[in-house]
Order: C-alpha cells, then sequence, then structure tokens
C-alpha cells in the first residue's frame, strides 16, 4: 500500500452518494441467482464485468435494473448490505448514508417489507461495530408521481428508519418539478431531501432541485458549473454536491479523469463530496474514487483532508458524528 492509500484510508469521511443495488458484485449475482434460481443471460462473473461499458447513463442503467432481478428476500438484502458497510468502514468510512430504490424491487413482486428488513438489520449490525448508517429511499423518476406518492405510503410504517427521500434513475427528460408534492409529503413527515440533477440534466434540473422541491444536497450537481448564478447560490448557501468522479468516467459525463471538475469546485468554494454511486460497477469504492481522482487532477493531501471534512460536514448525522473529523 502505498502512503498516499495510507492517508486516505485514514481519513475520517463519509460515503453519501451510495445506492446499496450498485454494491452487489459479479460474484454475488451469480451465488444469488443460484440460490433464488433466476436466470442470467451471462456464463461467468468475468462475462458480467466485461458487459460493464457503458456510453451513457441509460446503459448503465438497462443493465443495472436486470441485475437486480436477483435480488428477492431479506437475506439478500441484508447480505448486499453488510458487505458493502464492512468493505467501506476498513476503508475509514465513518458515516454512510445509503441510498436504496424500492420500486425496483415492489415493481417486481418483492415485498418492500423484506427489503427493508434486509437493510436494517445490515444497519443495525454497522452500529453495533460504531459505523453510523441513514437510508435514503430514492423514488424513480422515470415512473410518476403517483407511484411515487404510492411508495411513500408503503414506506410510512418504516418511517422511524428512513433518514430522507431521494430522486434518482433516467434524468434526461424527467425534470425534478414533477415530483413537487411528493417532496412536500416527505417532508411533512420530517424526512431530509435530496435529489440528482446535473448528472446528465441541465443546470435548469439543480435550479428546480433547490428551489422546486427544496434539497438540501444535490446528487452529482456537475453540470451546475454551466451556470455562474447557480454556483453563486449553491457557494452562498453551502449546499452539498455529492460527486462521484469514477461513475462520471464510467458514464461519459467526463471524457477522462483529468477533465473532472471536482477541482474546479473546490476553487469556486463549493462543499464538493467524493463518493462512490455504484462502485461495483464502476470500478472502485470511496478510497479509490478520492486516489483516482487525486492522481488524475494532482490533489494536494490537503485536498483530500479538505473533500474528507465536507464529507462529514454535509452529512445528515447528529452534530456530535459529523464533528469527529
Ligand atoms: N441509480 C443508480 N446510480 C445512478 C446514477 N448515477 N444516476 C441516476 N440514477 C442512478
Ligand atoms: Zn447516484
Amino acid at each position: 500500500m502505498t502512503d498516499l492509500s495510507e492517508f486516505v484510508r485514514e481519513l475520517p469521511k463519509a460515503e453519501l452518494h451510495v445506492h446499496v443495488e450498485g454494491t452487489l458484485e459479479p460474484e454475488t449475482m451469480f451465488e444469488l441467482a443460484r440460490r433464488n434460481r433466476v436466470p442470467l443471460p451471462y456464463t461467468s462473473p468475468a462475462e458480467v464485468r466485461r458487459a460493464y461499458r457503458f456510453s451513457k447513463l441509460q446503459d448503465f442503467l438497462d443493465l443495472y435494473y436486470a441485475g437486480q432481478q436477483v435480488l428477492r428476500t431479506e437475506e439478500d438484502f441484508f447480505a448486499l448490505a453488510d458487505a458493502y458497510l464492512r468493505r467501506v468502514q476498513a476503508d475509514g468510512v465513518r458515516r454512510v448514508e445509503m441510498f436504496f430504490d424500492p420500486q425496483a424491487h415492489t415493481g417486481r413482486g418483492v415485498p418492500l417489507g423484506a427489503v427493508m428488513a434486509g437493510l436494517q438489520r445490515a444497519v443495525d449490525a454497522a452500529a453495533e461495530r460504531s459505523l453510523s448508517v441513514g437510508l435514503i429511499l430514492c423514488f424513480l423518476r422515470h415512473l410518476s408521481e403517483r407511484e411515487a406518492f404510492e411508495t411513500l405510503e408503503a414506506a410510512e410504517p418504516f418511517r422511524d428508519r428512513i433518514l430522507g427521500v431521494g430522486l434518482d434513475s433516467s434524468e434526461a427528460g424527467h425534470p425534478p418539478a414533477r415530483f413537487k408534492r411528493v417532496f412536500e409529503a416527505a417532508r411533512e413527515l420530517g424526512l431530509r431531501l435530496v435529489a440528482h440533477a446535473g448528472e446528465e440534466g441541465p443546470p435548469e434540473y439543480v435550479w428546480q432541485a433547490l428551489d422546486v422541491l427544496g434539497v438540501e444536497r444535490v446528487d452529482h450537481g456537475n453540470r451546475a458549473l454551466e451556470d455562474a448564478a447557480l454556483v453563486e447560490r449553491l457557494r452562498r448557501d453551502r449546499i452539498p454536491l455529492t460527486v462521484c468522479p469514477l461513475s462520471n468516467l464510467e458514464l461519459g459525463v467526463v471524457p477522462d479523469l483529468a477533465a473532472h471538475p471536482l477541482k474546479r469546485m473546490l476553487e469556486l468554494g463549493l462543499l464538493a463530496t467524493v463518493n462512490s454511486d455504484d462502485p461495483a460497477y464502476f470500478g472502485g469504492y470511496l478510497a479509490e474514487n478520492y486516489l483516482r481522482t487525486a492522481a488524475a487532477l494532482d490533489l494536494s493531501p490537503e485536498d483530500l483532508r479538505t473533500l474528507a471534512r465536507n464529507s462529514l460536514q454535509a452529512s445528515f448525522a447528529p452534530p456530535a458524528e459529523g464533528e469527529t473529523a
């Protein structure tokens, strides 16, 4: 292990943008497919990895939702989340705010209770090891507002175990404003609000996430840099951006990591954080995102410390936990 790798792994930090379904490694996909008797269109984990060549978000989402069909039982969701949480804890992560997509599972007949029970068990096991975890329920933006409302209602029995709501899936053509009323209802339940915006979608979607949905953090936010007034708003209000460099590279949001806007975001005074998004698909967990971005953008140890500190500040953890950096 290099010195920088050790330095990054020892930095106290939070991961604020990770989809639990995006931590499904091909080996686990095969194991669960066998256990649950789900046919796969691949003959080996290596073949799955070879299929992971994406040129845009939708290419990825098509394979991503197909792969998730192997997740069926409470035990599957527990095993998935538990493996991820153990792995990132070993990389110095102190706090995780983890997305999950109920509609990707209920839509194929998996009860929400099974998803929640499995995830909650993994969260409780992490707490026993002093890793703090919050769950963020995401609405799929390619589905309707009515379906989002049905999902929020179905989740009410689990209200105490849910930190917030988010918005994910295909961005282009699915503006945040369509979900105004369901985000209002979530806020009335006391849930924290975040949304993916500005990954592929225009700066206008980031404005809508802020001004129509009232989000407290923007997931990705890359394209906000195209709009100087928006940059000023994000800077002035200290709105965190949960940036995902390796995801951006693999989905063609940036042509190469050297062109990634992360360093510029820091120079502009934005509260940028580094995250892994869907690490099983994009070639690296949180520490690799720090390290590969540092190499490509020539980030200093001080920059890395700032990014780690930003992540704890941007988290929704109670203040005592956020101050441990
Ligand atoms: N779901 C999982 N990863 C996503 C991403 N990067 N953008 C939108 N939806 C997602
Ligand atoms: Zn994401």
